[in-house]
């Protein structure tokens, strides 16, 4: 009795192991979408059985599987998708039946742009025709992408925060599609390039990178009077010393000018002159870099001084103190004033020597991109 009872028992074992084994058989085709392309889908499975395989398919948004291809094969291209969609297939055969859901890779994305006017953060925009559930954005300081952030937005817009001021970013971005909890990417954008700045204002004065801006197209309060700044003044002194040590005499003819100090300076040029030919020399009251305590002119306030040994060494040296010639010979496109061999401007080392440029001065409009025009 014990000996038949675990007989049974042994039997039924071996028969539920081959049962399980059959129907696995019968079920492990393991359905797979293999690669992907923006109208395409191919699909793999394992030859499990000795038969016919039918493909249906259904395209999201409808409930309906209607029949793609019967074939014996075991693998089938399935074309003519349209890219960023989620498709779902089944793969019948015999009693069975497999389920997928993939998608035909999205658009590439392309003219990305940036804008950072005004901002602490820089805003990218993009274009990106199709469907696609969102986009990855990608952003480095190295053009090879090492370590690089990401950020993934579902418009066709993201806002970068958190970025070093004064640095080039390398971009790039790309749509995806999910499906089945997967990401199926389109190709990336071109990498394109950026160098951040950051804008801001404050109490109505503006900001680039942390230094004030003031020109025809950014002004200052009338009621902002910081006089001199302190850097300004340890920078001169700085200045004078090794001009002194070299031989050179330098001193202020013209440096703090309150509002209304330049009100009446422009208006007395105004009417000798005329508006248009002032402009060029003289700025409207609450335009003039005297009033931010930053700016000062020295020695000889005339065209002939940019000929003199003294004027020479300032375009040569001043940088070195934190100085830059604010209004270079060749930018008054860029300034909006003519060159002005004797008005320095205090901006501290670091930003005086990208503008000294090896030389070559360049105007604080071009390096930040902006314009010097009265609106
Ligand atoms: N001469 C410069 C532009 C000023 O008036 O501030
Ligand atoms: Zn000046």
């Amino acid at each position: 009795m014990r000996k038949s009872f675990l007989m049974l028992a042994v039997f039924l074992v071996i028969v539920s192991a081959y049962s399980a084994a059959a129907y696995a058989n019968d079920s492990s085709a393991g359905l797979a979408a293999d690669s992907y392309t923006k109208d395409s889908i191919t699909l793999s499975w394992n030859d499990v059985h000795n038969g016919v395989y039918s493909i249906y398919m259904n395209s999201e948004g409808s409930n309906e599987y209607e029949l793609y291809l019967q074939t014996s094969e075991s693998e089938c291209t399935v074309s003519n998708l349209e890219a960023g969609r989620v498709y779902s297939f089944r793969l019948y055969y015999g009693e069975s039946c497999e389920e997928i859901s993939a998608a035909a890779l999205p658009e590439r994305v392309r003219t990305v742009t940036a804008e950072n006017i005004f901002s602490k953060k820089m805003k990218l925009t993009w274009n990106c025709t199709g469907r696609c559930s969102g986009y990855e954005v990608q952003y480095s300081l190295s053009r090879e992408f090492k370590d690089y952030r990401k950020t993934d937005t579902s418009s066709k817009k993201a806002v970068l925060t958190g970025l070093k001021y004064d640095c080039r970013y390398y971009i790039r971005v790309r749509a995806y599609t999910e499906a089945g909890g997967v990401r199926y990417f389109g190709s990336w954008s071109p990498v394109k390039s950026f160098k951040y700045h950051a804008w801001y204002k404050k109490a109505g004065r503006t900001y680039v990178d942390g230094h004030l801006i003031v020109n025809k197209t950014f002004s200052l309060p009338s009621s902002y009077a910081p006089g001199i700044t302190n850097n300004t003044k340890a920078a001169w002194e700085a200045m004078k010393k090794a001009a002194a040590a070299d031989g050179i005499n330098l001193y202020i003819s013209s440096g703090y000018r309150s509002y209304g100090t330049q009100k009446s300076l422009y208006g007395s040029y105004k009417s000798m002159y005329g508006r248009s030919t002032a402009d060029v020399f003289s700025a409207r009251p609450g335009h003039s870099e005297h009033q931010s305590g930053l700016a000062l002119d020295l020695n000889i306030v005339k065209d002939w001084f940019a000929g003199t040994k003294e004027a020479k060494w300032l375009s040569r040296n001043c940088w070195k103190y934190g100085f830059v010639i604010r209004y270079p010979e060749g930018k008054s496109y860029n300034t909006g004033y003519k060159y002005e061999p004797w008005h320095v401007r205090y901006v501290g080392k670091t930003l005086a020597e990208k503008l000294y440029n090896g030389g070559k001065w360049l105007s604080m409009e071009e390096y930040y991109g902006i314009t010097s025009r009265y609106r």
